[in-house]
């Protein structure tokens, strides 16, 4: 078992440069599935998820060649069975792209209910809705998903509500599809909009992504391409609050800002400097941190993914916040573990009330999800004294490097391997 051993109190100081987006390379890579050539992935990020989501192409009889540290090239025309691994299906929740992208190749599939983050229950409703909509018909027996259709017919898509995996998986089941499909009342957070943009630059026809309608004609064939990911908007909005936090001055490289505006918009309200450049923002901070309140919204509102570590930052903020997550069932399970370190919060199901305290200490805690654990992490790095976060593979689902990322800006944070009770080895 790893954990991460932090001494905190020094501020963040220096240059980051962010990883390919997490939520943009999942989709992407079981999208290769869809191609009729080889294809490259550059900017890959080197994340836990992206691991199991290529372990699971390579067992189902893809080839997949690492051309350098972030640069993938996959052929999937190995690949006959549509059959997902059940066990390495279940352990996230972008497992459920399979559906979409086997059905739009092989009009059949087999996936085990997704698992992921435990943010309450999440089911897949939506998805399904919009496979049946093209005329698929669906079982689920012993745990696993069976989607499978004679022929999938381009036809109107309604989501009830913002539905990011549901927007995703009707793309892909439906860029090969027979002739047109409607997509309404879509998700248009950036990771959907590269997906289109990979797609159509295979070959696909796919329009307005990103916005909350999108129209898609089915074709015949996907070429193979190279493609770069898209940098990940909520690593950058990490090391942005982690600067913050710990009153430090930090450039974050290899942004698109316009993804970032409303996490900018944030800090600023909350008293703290940041400067856009092109492919950079830069994080100061110079004066107390006031409160201020956030409700989390789909894209281009504030990201629930940004929730805790914002959370995190406004226990140190003067005055009474006020959160509210109603994207998820339960995104404030990390509440408890910042109580330990000193933090003023109270929740009431889906609104957090957060009064700001002078400091925070030390203490061991615990990763209840990936972003929960980057809120633990941060929490660290701004409190006096030492803390411990345990389960660090969740936060290695996301985050590429995270440890040698915060040494290089001069957080003392190191990786250790607890053997058994009271022995450790220390790394990293
Ligand atoms: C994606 O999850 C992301 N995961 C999440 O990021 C992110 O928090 C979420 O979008 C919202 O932005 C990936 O991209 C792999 P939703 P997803 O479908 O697709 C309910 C992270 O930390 N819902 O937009 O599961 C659902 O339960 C992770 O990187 C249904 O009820 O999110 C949730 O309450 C955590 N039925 C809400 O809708 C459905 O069929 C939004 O879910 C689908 C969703």
């Amino acid at each position: 078992m790893e954990k991460f051993v932090i001494h905190g109190g020094k501020p963040l100081k220096g240059e980051v440069t962010i990883s390919g987006a997490k939520n943009a390379a999942v989709a992407l890579v079981a999208a290769t599935i869809l191609c009729d050539e080889p294809c490259v992935l550059e900017n890959v990020p080197e994340i836990s998820d992206i691991t199991i989501c290529m372990k699971i192409l390579q067992t189902m009889g893809a080839d997949i060649q690492l051309l350098n540290k972030n640069v993938v090239r996959f052929d999937t025309r190995g690949i006959i069975n549509p059959h997902v691994p059940y066990e390495m299906a279940r352990s996230m929740r972008a497992s459920s792209y399979f559906l979409g992208t086997l059905l739009g190749r092989f009009h059949d599939a087999y996936v085990a209910m997704p698992g992921g983050c435990d943010l309450g229950d999440r089911p897949i409703d939506q998805h399904l809705k919009a496979f049946r909509s093209l005329g698929a018909v669906d079982e689920l027996k012993n745990g696993e998903v069976h989607c499978y259709a004679d022929q999938l017919i381009g036809s109107q898509i309604y989501f009830d509500f913002n539905t990011v995996g549901g927007t995703i998986n009707a793309i892909l089941a439906s860029v090969k599809a027979k002739g047109r499909t409607i997509i309404e009342n879509a998700a248009k957070e950036p990771h959907i909009v590269d997906l289109a943009n990979f797609l159509n630059s295979m070959g696909a026809d796919i329009r307005g992504a990103g916005t909350d309608v999108i129209k898609i004609k089915g074709v015949d064939y996907l070429k193979g391409i190279t493609y770069p990911i898209i940098p990940d908007q909520i690593e950058a909005g990490t090391y942005m609050v982690a600067a913050a936090a710990t009153k430090g001055d930090v450039l974050v490289k290899n942004v698109i800002p316009k993804h970032l505006e409303s996490i900018t918009a944030k800090l600023r309200k909350i008293g703290v400097t940041v400067e856009e450049n092109d492919e950079s923002v830069r994080v100061s901070v110079d004066g107390a941190l006031t409160k201020t309140s956030i409700k989390t919204m789909p894209h281009p509102g504030f990201p629930t993914d940004m929730q805790p570590q914002f959370s995190t930052l406004l226990t140190l903020a003067e005055g009474t916040s006020i959160v509210t997550d109603d994207i998820f069932d339960n995104r404030f399970r990390y509440v408890a573990e910042l109580r330990r370190m000193g933090a003023d919060i109270s929740v009431d199901g889906k609104v957090a009330v957060i009064e700001g305290v002078g400091k925070l200490n030390g203490a061991p805690v615990v990763a209840t999800d990936l972003r929960a654990g980057a809120a633990m992490v941060i929490a660290g790095l701004a409190a006096e004294g030492i803390t411990e976060v345990s389960d660090i593979h969740y936060i290695e689902r996301g985050y590429e490097c995270i440890e040698k990322k915060l040494q290089m800006l001069g957080a003392d944070i190191k990786r250790v391997t607890v053997t058994e009770v009271g022995s450790v080895q220390m790394s990293g």
